[in-house]
């Protein structure tokens, strides 16, 4: 099947060319309309109302006063909202209950959705929205996540973690060893923040629910809202036209459950916008970590243990695990090998997936861990990742499908000018700066996940792709385009690619880095299954001609292999131990991740991840105060993320990996970007000032408190 289309295909050249996004133009003149932006008749609007209290019930919700406010509609709330289930099985398992909104009384959490008013305009429903009075009775509740929390558990193997993954003897070869880095690392709770909030309309349109919305899969939404409604999965479409930013927190979430009860008791179009404040509790955050890396070694570097203890928090009412712990099972081997995850239940949402969940905190752990090792064993911290590059999974035993990480590093130096770095911590000063390079490893999972796809010849010659893909911003569309063009040998200027409607059939969701490679296979089969039928001559009648293509055999027929991208980063910063200040000066990436469809939207793609774990570094952390159980500064003048002035020059570029079983040789590339970031400048600022961070954000004040200590030392 893939064969034939990928011979014929890399004639053109049209995939591995730059090119700009198809919808870029209606992106910046305002054509393209996001989902709260697209107008209907009669169209009403929903406002959320959430909790103020971390644990308790809700005893009344004072409805009278503010129905009789202006344009008010209606208040759903537990005691009169339809009932919807959340006891199923959707494609990510089992749902988060905080989709069946306004069930019972209970409240799990701050920030948990207890009332939707529903008015005329968006201003009267959030007036009354503020005004509207809930009571609670409320129970003492616990929010503080710290490492070795009493309530530490064990979570369920699922399909997406493997909480425990052991070989050999861990204690016995550290025994063994003759160096040892033994040291606790903490990450903080982060926010996704994509740039357009969460929003959606739902109406019934003659018997269908129809539901406009900004997701990462419409197919996904549209299913589980399916089982929560109880409806036949035909009845419900959802359409996802264009996404500003999703990174995990857009799936499934109360919003648009909130828009289809409304719609339903009111009879009209409803839409539910969150507001940025609402994000930081409704939609998923990356829990904090506290990760303790043991490892033992010879003193050539070669490993002996290795041992990763992983802990995160979830919610009482969900299980979500930060699955920091499993990239080490895929970078380094060792004689004994221990990678572990534990969960402790709090009072608070649930966390999600988030940008590279696991490798992102995970990395900034385990890469620095490595460079402590190299510190330790007198050894440049590339040679040692040399020394103990595995040949096969160093857990699973299985083949890599292709491993280019040391060929990342070696591109990495000879650009970052590593050969001249003399290793000594604390000993480079310009003015009031302490200089310091770094580098850490980066790895991500490439997988694929089934899809469909229709490709049409129209009778003017040109080409119609169907796949019900989703661009978050990725530029999905635009490489699905120059996919699709290779794959018929045609200009992309002659191809026209559908996404983001659950009526054009099952596809991948936008998530784990599989979307594109995922859709692109099932469009290269479409694209080629259509050139055979075009080869056949004929003709195209007046409605073209099309050829579908289901790519669930192809997919679920992959020899079982480790299959990731990796990548090399490095960080060049500057600390001025006076005042606390890091700077990053400058950062690159170099990356073995599959073929690269389209260079610039790649590029933009590396560099976002690089300037996620710039801002992880330095930047964001999400504080909870303990008492209310809320967020403090749940906003952006609260919660700090790297902005222009904090990102200077980054580089990213690429080694050549072509994936050897995928059709295009895609492995995807959304996520490693920000894996090793964060480690790669917490190593160059033990190199500027000899201090190791094993805390992020590497904040001020703990640079100072920092020096402070070296200094009284
Ligand atoms: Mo990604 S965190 O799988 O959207």
């Amino acid at each position: 099947m893939t064969t034939t289309t990928q011979g014929a295909a890399r004639a053109t050249g049209a995939v591995g060319t730059a090119h700009t996004r198809v919808e870029g133009r209606d992106k910046v003149t305002g054509a393209a309309r996001y989902a709260g932006e697209i107008p209907y008749d009669e169209l009403a609007h929903g406002w959320l109302v959430l909790s103020t209290v971390a644990r308790g019930r809700v005893r009344t919700v004072e409805s009278d006063p503010v129905l009789a406010m202006p344009g008010v509609l209606a208040v759903l709330h537990h005691a009169n909202a339809p009932r919807v289930t959340t006891d199923y099985i959707g494609i990510v398992g089992r749902p988060d209950p905080a989709l069946g909104i306004f069930q019972d009384d209970r409240v799990p959490y701050v920030g948990w959705p207890v009332a939707l008013v529903v008015a005329e305009t968006s201003e009267q429903a959030r007036e009354a929205a503020e005004a509207l009075v809930v009571r609670y009775d409320e129970e003492p509740h616990d929010v503080e996540f710290f490492a070795g929390h009493p309530g530490l558990y064990t979570p369920q193997d699922s399909p997406l973690v493997q909480a425990e993954a052991v070989k050999g003897d861990v204690e016995a070869e550290l025994a063994a060893s003759d160096v040892v880095v033994d040291a606790e690392y903490a990450t903080p709770e982060a926010y996704h923040c994509p740039l357009e909030p969460h929003a959606a309309t739902a109406r019934w349109d003659s018997g269908r629910l129809d539901v406009v919305d900004s997701n990462q899969s419409t197919v996904w939404v549209a299913g589980e809202l399916a089982q929560l409604f109880s409806l036949d999965p035909a009845s419900v479409r959802v359409r996802s036209e264009h996404v500003g930013g999703g990174f995990g927190s857009k799936g499934v979430r109360p919003h648009q459950v909130a828009a289809v009860m409304a719609a339903t008791v009111l009879h009209r179009p409803v839409r539910v916008v969150l507001t940025r404040r609402q994000m930081f509790s409704l939609v998923g955050y990356r829990s904090p970590t506290a990760q303790r890396i043991r490892l033992g070694a010879d003193p050539d570097g070669r490993l002996r243990a290795f041992d990763h203890q992983a802990q995160s928090l979830t919610s009482t009412v969900h299980e979500f695990v930060e699955s920091s712990a499993v990239l080490g099972r895929v970078l380094y081997d060792a004689d004994a090998h221990r990678t572990t995850h534990r969960l402790v239940r709090l009072d608070v949402p649930t966390p999600t997936w988030m940008r590279a969940p696991g490798e992102a905190p995970g990395s900034f752990a385990l890469e620095s861990a490595l460079d402590e090792l190299a510190e330790k064993c007198g050894l440049d911290p590339i040679a040692l990742r040399a020394r103990n590059e595995p040949g096969a999974g160093p857990v699973s035993g299985l083949p890599f499908s292709s491993r280019n990480v040391l060929a990342c590093f070696e591109e990495g130096a000879r650009r970052f000018g590593w050969a001249d770095r003399d290793p000594r911590p604390g000993v480079r000063r310009e003015g009031r700066w302490l200089l310091g390079t770094g580098t850490a490893a980066a790895t991500y999972p490439s997988g694929v996940g089934p899809s469909t796809a229709a490709v049409t010849a129209e009778a003017d010659g040109t080409f119609t792709v169907r796949i019900n893909a989703a661009d978050i911003g990725t530029g999905a569309r635009t490489a699905l385009t120059l996919i699709a063009a290779e794959a018929l040998a045609a200009e992309p200027g002659r191809v026209r690619v559908h996404i983001g409607d659950s009526d054009l059939g099952p596809a991948m969701f936008a998530g784990g880095s599989m979307g594109t490679r995922s859709w692109a296979w099932a469009v290269t089969a479409a694209a080629g299954e259509l050139r055979e039928r075009l080869a056949l001559g004929g003709g195209i009648p007046p409605e073209g001609i099309t050829a579908r293509s289901d790519t669930t055999e192809a997919v679920g027929g992959l020899a079982k292999k480790e299959r990731h991208s990796f990548g090399a980063q490095f960080a060049e910063v500057a600390v001025d131990t006076t005042t606390g200040e890091v700077r990053v000066r400058r950062m690159l990436g170099i990356f073995a991740a599959g073929r690269i469809v389209n260079p610039l939207t790649a590029r933009s793609q590396f560099l976002g991840g690089m300037v996620w774990g710039l801002s992880m570094a330095l930047h964001e952390e999400a504080v909870r105060d303990h008492s209310s159980g809320g967020l403090v500064g749940a906003d952006f003048a609260g919660y700090h993320f790297a902005a222009n002035a904090d990102v200077p020059l980054l580089e990213a570029d690429w080694v050549e990996d072509p994936d050897p079983d995928d059709p295009v040789g895609i492995k995807g590339i959304g996520e490693i970007g920000v894996v090793g970031g964060a480690a790669a400048i917490a190593n160059a600022v033990w190199h500027a000032t000899g201090v190791r961070h094993r805390q992020l954000p590497i904040r001020p004040d703990r640079v100072l408190l920092a020096a402070e200590g070296s200094r009284s030392a």
